[in-house]
C-alpha cells in the first residue's frame, strides 16, 4: 500500500499556554515586502529576464510597494545586470527600499554589496537554515555550528556594509526552515545575530521568520511567531517579519494569525507565486484587510493590469476563481445569487457601507464592472436575465415580465449548454415579446382633439384605428378587438425612459413598454422600444396581440 500515513509524524506543537493572538485584531496594515523578483522568480520554470524584471519592479511600484527584494544577485547574473541597471538608471524612488538576498558566505555577501551599491536605501537579506533535518541531513552540523554560521554572515554583513557609505544599509537576518525549527533554538540564532548588529533608532533590523515549508496549521505558527515576539532582544528596534509559503493552502492565513501575534512586516508576491506551492498572496491578504475597513496601503484598483503583467512575467496563469482576483469571483451562476445582488444592488445608496449579499466588495474597488457579475445559464433564475437586461440595455421589465421571460430563458439555456452572452438574452427577449407578424403598426399619432390616428396591417390589408376612448392605449386595444372578434383587455403596463447614455439600448430609442394582455382570457404579453412613448405603447400592443395569434388564443 503506497497510501501509508504512518509513514508522517504530527507536528508537536509549541507549548505556549498564554497566547495573546487570538484576541487580536489587526487595525493597521503591516508593512510590505514584495518578493516577487527573487522568491517568486527563483520558482519559475523560465526564470525572468531583464525585461520582465524591469516590468514587474513597475508594477511593484506602481502598486505602492515600499520594500521590494530585488534579487539573488550573487547567485545569478540576470539578478546581479537587474539590480545594477535599477541603480544605474535611477528606476527606484526615493521612498523605495530595495533588498537583495544572500547566503552567509564571505564571495556571496561581497558580490551582493556590489550589486547594491549606489542604492540610496538598501536592506542586505542574510540567510541559513536552521531546522533540524537541516541541521542533520544537509548540514551535518550541530546547534553551535549552525549558530556559528549565522554569526559569521551578520559580522561580515555589516562590515562590508562600511565600505559603501553612500547606501543607507539596514540588515535582515532569516532563519531559513524556520517553522520547523526548535524555537528556543530559532530564538537563540535571532539573538546572536542581532548581537552582532545591534540595532537602534536610526538602523533598525529585520528578522524575518519563514514557513519556509508550511507544516501545521496557521495557530501553530501564530504560536512560533508570537513567542519570538515576546522574547527576542532589542524588540524596539528590530521589525519582526513574516514570510510563508502555502505547501498546507494556508500561507495567507498564516501570516494574517502572525500580525495578529505581534508580527510587523509581511513578504509576500503578488497573486502568490513562489517555490512549490507558492509565497503568500498579498493581493489576497490587502483585499483581506480592505473588506475589514484597513486601509492597505497599496493600489489594487487596476487589478487586470496587475493579472496581465504577472502572467506576462511568470508565464503562470491566474486561476478563474483565485481570491478578489480571479475572472469568475464576482459572477454569480445561480438564480437564487442572482436575484439577491440584484435586489441589494438596487437598494444600494451611495452613503452606507458596502453590504450586498454574495458580493463581499464592491467589484468596481478593483476595476471590475456589474457586467461580470451575472451570467446567464440553467441554474439562473429569472433575476439573472432581467439583471443583464437592466444593466447593458437599460431595460427594467417588471415583475409579471421576469416571470414570463424565465422559462424561455430556462428553455434557452437548456438548449445552448452553457452561460447565454448579453446579445443572445437580448435578442431572446425582443424575439419573443416583440413578433412581428401578422399585424404590423404602419403609422399612428395622437391629438387632443381627434384622439387616436393609426394604420394597422395585416396580410396586405390597412386598417384605420380612430378614437378618442380612455387614453391612446385604450383607443387602439378597442379598435383592435373590433376588427379582430378578440375580446381584448390590458391587464398590466409599464413604461419607462431608456437613458441615452446607454449605448446598446437601440441607437434612437427613448421610451420602453411592456404590456400584459388578456386574450380571449388568455395572457399574452409584448415588449417594444421606440424613439417616443406613444410608439413604444402601441408597438408593445400590436406585440401582444401578434403573440396571442402565434399562440392561437
Ligand atoms: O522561504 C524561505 O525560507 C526563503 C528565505 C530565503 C527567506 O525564501
Ligand atoms: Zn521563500
Amino acid at each position: 500500500m503506497s497510501f501509508d500515513h504512518n509513514k508522517y509524524r504530527p507536528y508537536h506543537p509549541i507549548n505556549k499556554t498564554d497566547r495573546q493572538w487570538p484576541n487580536n485584531q489587526i487595525t493597521q496594515t503591516p508593512k510590505w515586502c514584495a518578493v516577487d523578483l527573487r522568491d517568486g522568480n527563483q520558482a519559475l520554470m523560465e526564470p525572468m529576464n531583464v525585461a520582465q524584471k524591469v516590468a514587474l519592479f513597475k508594477l511593484l511600484v506602481k502598486c505602492g510597494f515600499k520594500e521590494i527584494e530585488v534579487g539573488f544577485p550573487a547567485a545569478s547574473q540576470p539578478d546581479f545586470d537587474f539590480v545594477r541597471k535599477i541603480i544605474e538608471e535611477d528606476m527606484v524612488p526615493d521612498d523605495v527600499s530595495i533588498q537583495a538576498l544572500t547566503q552567509a558566505r564571505e564571495p556571496l555577501i561581497e558580490r551582493t554589496y556590489e550589486a547594491l551599491a549606489g542604492a540610496k536605501t538598501a536592506v542586505v537579506h542574510v540567510y541559513n537554515s536552521t531546522s533540524p533535518v537541516q541541521r542533520n541531513q544537509v548540514f551535518g552540523l550541530d546547534k553551535a555550528g549552525i549558530k556559528a554560521i549565522a554569526v559569521e554572515g551578520a559580522t561580515l554583513v555589516k562590515t562590508i556594509s562600511a565600505r559603501y557609505p553612500a547606501t543607507h544599509w539596514n540588515f535582515e537576518y532569516s532563519p531559513e526552515s524556520f517553522s520547523a525549527t526548535e524555537p528556543e533554538f530559532a530564538l537563540e540564532v535571532c539573538n546572536a545575530v542581532l548581537d552582532v548588529w545591534q540595532p537602534n533608532a536610526s538602523q533598525r533590523a529585520i528578522i524575518n521568520l519563514p514557513a519556509t515549508v508550511e507544516c501545521t496549521s496557521p495557530n501553530v505558527y501564530a504560536d512560533q511567531v508570537e513567542y519570538i515576539h515576546e522574547k527576542i532582544n532589542f524588540r524596539e528596534f528590530i521589525d519582526i517579519s513574516v514570510h510563508t509559503h502555502n505547501d498546507r493552502g494556508c500561507a495567507v492565513a498564516a501570516a494574517e494569525l502572525a500580525v495578529m501575534a505581534g508580527a510587523d512586516r509581511v513578504e509576500g508576491t503578488l497573486l502568490g507565486n513562489g517555490e512549490r506551492t507558492g509565497n503568500m498572496d498579498i493581493v489576497t491578504m490587502a483585499m483581506n484587510l480592505y473588506t475589514q475597513g484597513v486601509d492597505p496601503e497599496l493600489t489594487l484598483e487596476n487589478m487586470d493590469e496587475i493579472i496581465r503583467t504577472v502572467k506576462e512575467c511568470t508565464q503562470l496563469p491566474v486561476h478563474p476563481r483565485h481570491p478578489w482576483a480571479g475572472e469568475l469571483v464576482f459572477t454569480a451562476f445561480s438564480g437564487s445569487h442572482q436575484d439577491a445582488i440584484n435586489k441589494c444592488l438596487q437598494q444600494r445608496t451611495d452613503d452606507t457601507p458596502w453590504d450586498v449579499a454574495y458580493l463581499p466588495i464592491d467589484p468596481l474597488d478593483l476595476g471590475r464592472s456589474y457586467q461580470e457579475i451575472i451570467r446567464v445559464n440553467s441554474q439562473s433564475g429569472k433575476g439573472g436575465a432581467a439583471f443583464v437586461l437592466q444593466n447593458e440595455y437599460g431595460l427594467h421589465m417588471p415583475r409579471w415580465m421576469q416571470l414570463a421571460f424565465s422559462p424561455i430563458v430556462q428553455k434557452a439555456t437548456e438548449n445552448h449548454q452553457g452561460a447565454l452572452d448579453s446579445q443572445t438574452i437580448y435578442d431572446l427577449f425582443f424575439d419573443s415579446f416583440t413578433p412581428i407578424a401578422p399585424w404590423q403598426l404602419e403609422h399612428y399619432g395622437w391629438g387632443d382633439q381627434d384622439g387616436l390616428n393609426a394604420t394597422i396591417l395585416a396580410e396586405g390589408t390597412a386598417h384605420t384605428l380612430q378614437g378618442k376612448s380612455d387614453g391612446p392605449l385604450h383607443a387602439f386595444v378597442s379598435q383592435m378587438s373590433a376588427i379582430t372578434g378578440d375580446s381584448i383587455e390590458i391587464q398590466d403596463y409599464e413604461e419607462h425612459a431608456i437613458r441615452k447614455d446607454n449605448p446598446q439600448a437601440g441607437s434612437d430609442a427613448h421610451a420602453a413598454t411592456y404590456v400584459s394582455l388578456k386574450v380571449n382570457g388568455q395572457n399574452a404579453f409584448g415588449a417594444a422600444t421606440a424613439t417616443d412613448t406613444l410608439g413604444a405603447a402601441l408597438h408593445a400592443c400590436v406585440a401582444a396581440i401578434n403573440m396571442a395569434a402565434r399562440n392561437n388564443l
